[in-house]
């Protein structure tokens, strides 16, 4: 469903050249949930970016359903849902439901379908009490689920997620955990997740890909991440060792 061979992005920042993303090769079968961890910086969002065709690689290629994302941005956009968790793509002084109905009218989806799949939405994400509130009332957890749906209208077959639980308090973090997780199982959708979250990835991910300084430097299943550092016991640790080079984490002096 995602492949990715060799890929990489460099951009010019005056006279120097910032290697974003380099030599990245990975492919997501149809039906995986998979976990996209790294530091800031590490080059998560930049590789989202080339998956939604909105960044062209410097070089590489990368192919998402079977389209090239930057020459066939349209046609890509009927196959995948995209979800940066820090800026909404719904329009910010139109009450959600008529966001979701331009929505309906850019993707040209078949009313019927729609609704349906609208009701469906509503429910399960539970938007029923603040489907006619403009979007710029609404809290961070009501918008990041509002735009989850708009993610989800047309259904599309992978859904690609740049930390949608940020800023969400422990109830809305478990709902939206709980919701991927039945659309992956009962619906099969495919799902790449970045998260600085590490109960997302516990919680959700089978399979788990931690890049550094724009290369893959992990990936593997989560027992396999656990594994690379015998002796620490949390998925905190182990990550922290990864993105520090193997050096232990830092613990605060005991007394
Ligand atoms: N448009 C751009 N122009 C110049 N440099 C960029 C641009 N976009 C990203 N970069 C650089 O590329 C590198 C990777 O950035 P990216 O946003 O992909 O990181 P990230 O892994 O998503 O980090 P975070 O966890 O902080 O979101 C960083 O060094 C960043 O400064
Ligand atoms: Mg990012």
């Amino acid at each position: 469903m995602i492949e990715l061979d060799r890929a990489g992005r460099s951009f010019k920042v005056r006279r120097e050249v910032v290697h974003a993303v380099r030599d990245l090769s990975f492919g997501i079968a149809a039906g995986e949930f998979v976990g996209y961890l790294g530091p800031n910086g590490a080059g998560k969002s930049t590789t989202i970016k080339m998956l939604c065709g909105i960044l062209t690689p410097t070089s590489g290629t990368v192919r998402v359903a079977g389209l090239d994302p930057s020459r066939r941005r349209t046609a890509l956009a009927r196959r995948v849902g995209v979800v940066f968790g820090q800026r909404t793509t719904l329009w910010w002084d139109l009450p959600l439901r008529d966001s979701f109905e331009l929505i309906r009218l850019l993707y040209k989806v078949d009313r019927k379908i729609y609704q349906e799949r609208l009701a469906e939405l509503t429910e399960t994400l539970d938007l029923g009490a603040f489907a006619r509130t403009p979007v710029r009332q609404l809290s961070l957890g009501q918008r990041m689920r509002g735009d989850l749906a708009a993610a989800l209208l047309h259904a599309p077959d992978v859904l690609v997620l740049d930390e949608p639980t940020i800023g969400l308090d422990v109830v809305s973090k478990a709902g939206i955990r709980d919701f991927l997780r039945r659309l992956n199982a009962e619906q099969g959708t495919t799902v790449l997740l970045t998260t600085h979250d590490l109960g997302d990835i516990e919680r959700l991910c089978r399979r788990v890909m931690l890049i550094d300084h724009g290369r893959l430097a992990f990936d593997g299943t989560l027992e396999e991440l656990m594994a690379t550092a015998p002796g620490e016991e949390t998925i905190e640790d182990v990550v922290t060792r990864l993105y520090t080079g193997g050096a232990p984490p830092e613990r605060a002096p005991q007394r």
